[in-house]
C-alpha cells in the first residue's frame, strides 16, 4: 500500500459547453446579439486523489457520473479546467470506444497519434509499429480510416497501441464490454500480469465482481464528485446499496430497477419434467428456470442473464445468452426464456435467482430483478456437508 505515486489528480473540474437551443427568430437572433449561448456543465468537480505504483485502482458510479470524462483528462485527452493531472510514468490508455482515435485517419495514422499522445517518440513508434500492427491482428485494414471499422476491430487496435507503449501506467474504461469473450480473457490475462509485473492500472467497469476482486482501492463519482473512497469491498457494497435505494422495491422482496422496455415478470421453477412450478427442489434434480418478459418495444441484440446466489452472498454462477452466442437481432412483445440445468449440483441451502436484460455491450440495463426468485435447494445426490456445490469428487484410499 505505499507504494510512490505515479499519479496524482490535484482538484481537477472539467466542464462541457452546453448550448441553449439556437434562435429560432429574427428577434431572438438580435436579442442575443448574435451570440450563441451556452451553459457551463460541470461534468469533474473538484476531484482529487493519488494513484499508487503497483495498485489496481477503480473507479465506480453511475451512468454519467464523469468517470469517462475524469479518465480522458488522466490521459491527456482532454484538458481540464482547473486543477491537474500530474503523471509519473509511461503511461498507456485503453477509453471508450471513440477516444482517441480519430475516425478520419487510416488505422497506421491513428497508431501515430495516439502512440505520441501517450508520449512515445516518433522513431520509438516506427520501431514498434510492426509488433503494433501483428498484435491488433487487423493488417489487411491497417490503411483504411478507423471510422470504416468494426467495434471490434477498433478495439484490437486501441489495445494493441496501449499495451505497446509499453506503459508503466494503464488505464481502462468498460473496455471489456466490448470485443468477443476471447478477447476478454486475453485483456484480462495481460492486466494479472501487468499487476504482478508491479504497474499500475485505473480500471472503470460497471462489473461491481471485478472491483472487489481485482482493485486495491477505489474511488465513487457522484454527479462528477467523489462521494466515497478506500476498500473497493465496502465501497462497492455501500454503492450497490445506494442503487438499491433508489429503485422500487417490490412486494415480495425483489427490487427492480433498469430502463423498463423489457421486463422479466416473473421466474417459475419446474423441477425434474413436472409443469407445476414449485420453490424447491433436490441436489441433482434437473430444473428448469423460466422467466416470463413482456416489452413494450423492440429491444435490438438483448442479452438475458441469470444469477444465482447462495443467501449468504456467494456469487454461485452467472451464465448469459450471449457468452452462448445467442443474441437475437430483435426481441419484442412477450415471451419465455428458459434456462435448463440437467443436474442443479447445487447444495441444501437457500438461493436468490436475479434476472436481468442488458444490451449487446452490458452496458445498458433495460431491466435488472433482484430476487426474481428464493427457493431452497434440499439433500438429494450426491449429499454433502458443507460447501455450496457440489464438485462430484471420486475419492481414491490407497
Ligand atoms: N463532450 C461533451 N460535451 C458535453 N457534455 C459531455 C461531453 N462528454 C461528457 N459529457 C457529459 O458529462 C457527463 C459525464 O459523462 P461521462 O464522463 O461520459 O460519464 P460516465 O463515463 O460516468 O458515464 C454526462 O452528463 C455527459 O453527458
Ligand atoms: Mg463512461
Amino acid at each position: 500500500m505505499s507504494g510512490n505515486v505515479v499519479m496524482q489528480v490535484d482538484h481537477l473540474t472539467k466542464s462541457f459547453r452546453v448550448h441553449q437551443q439556437k434562435a429560432n427568430s429574427l428577434k431572438q437572433f438580435i436579442a442575443a446579439r448574435g451570440r450563441n449561448r451556452y451553459d457551463e456543465f460541470i461534468a469533474v468537480d473538484d476531484v482529487s486523489f493519488d494513484v499508487r505504483e503497483g495498485e489496481v485502482f477503480g473507479v465506480i458510479g453511475q451512468n454519467g457520473s464523469g468517470k469517462s470524462t475524469l479518465l480522458k483528462c488522466m490521459a491527456g485527452i482532454l484538458q481540464p479546467n482547473k486543477g491537474a493531472v500530474h503523471v509519473h510514468r509511461r503511461m498507456g490508455a485503453l477509453l471508450e470506444l471513440g477516444a482517441g482515435f480519430h475516425p478520419e485517419l487510416t488505422g497506421a495514422e491513428n497508431v501515430y497519434l495516439n502512440a505520441s499522445i501517450l508520449g512515445m517518440s516518433r522513431k520509438d513508434i516506427a520501431l514498434r509499429f510492426d509488433d503494433i500492427v501483428e498484435f491488433s491482428g487487423i493488417p489487411a485494414f491497417i490503411d483504411q480510416p478507423v471510422k470504416t471499422y468494426s467495434s471490434g476491430m477498433y478495439v484490437r487496435l486501441a489495445f494493441a497501441v496501449a499495451i505497446n507503449v509499453d506503459p508503466q501506467l494503464l488505464i481502462v474504461d468498460e473496455i471489456l464490454a466490448v470485443g468477443d469473450v476471447s478477447f476478454q480473457q486475453r485483456c484480462l490475462e495481460k492486466f494479472v500480469e501487468f499487476r504482478n509485473d508491479g504497474r499500475t492500472i485505473i480500471l472503470v467497469t460497471h462489473d461491481m465482481n471485478s472491483v472487489k476482486n481485482m482493485c486495491d482501492r477505489a474511488v465513487w463519482l457522484e454527479h462528477g464528485k467523489i462521494t466515497g473512497s478506500g476498500d473497493p469491498g465496502e465501497l462497492v457494497d455501500a454503492y450497490t446499496e445506494h442503487m438499491l435505494g433508489q429503485n422500487n422495491r417490490r412486494h415480495d422482496g425483489s427490487i427492480r430497477r433498469g430502463s423498463g422496455e423489457i421486463q422479466v415478470t416473473k421466474v417459475e421453477l419446474l423441477v425434474n419434467g413436472s409443469s407445476e412450478p414449485v420453490k424447491r427442489c433436490r441436489t441433482g434434480d434437473s430444473v428448469v428456470f423460466r422467466l416470463h418478459y413482456e416489452s413494450s418495444k423492440s429491444i435490438p441484440q438483448p442479452v438475458v442473464a441469470i444469477e444465482i446466489e447462495s443467501l449468504a452472498g456467494a456469487l454461485v454462477t452467472s451464465p448469459n445468452t450471449r457468452d452462448v452466442g445467442m443474441v437475437p437481432q430483435n426481441m419484442s412483445g412477450n415471451g419465455i426464456v428458459e434456462v435448463t440445468i440437467p443436474r442443479l449440483d447445487l447444495l441444501p441451502g437457500t438461493f436468490d435467482l436475479h434476472t436481468s436484460v442488458t444490451d449487446f455491450n452490458r452496458a445498458h440495463n433495460y431491466d435488472h430483478l433482484q430476487t426474481a426468485l428464493r427457493f431452497d435447494v434440499m439433500a438429494g445426490k450426491p449429499y454433502e456437508t458443507g460447501g455450496v456445490v457440489t464438485l462430484r469428487p471420486e475419492w481414491n484410499l490407497q
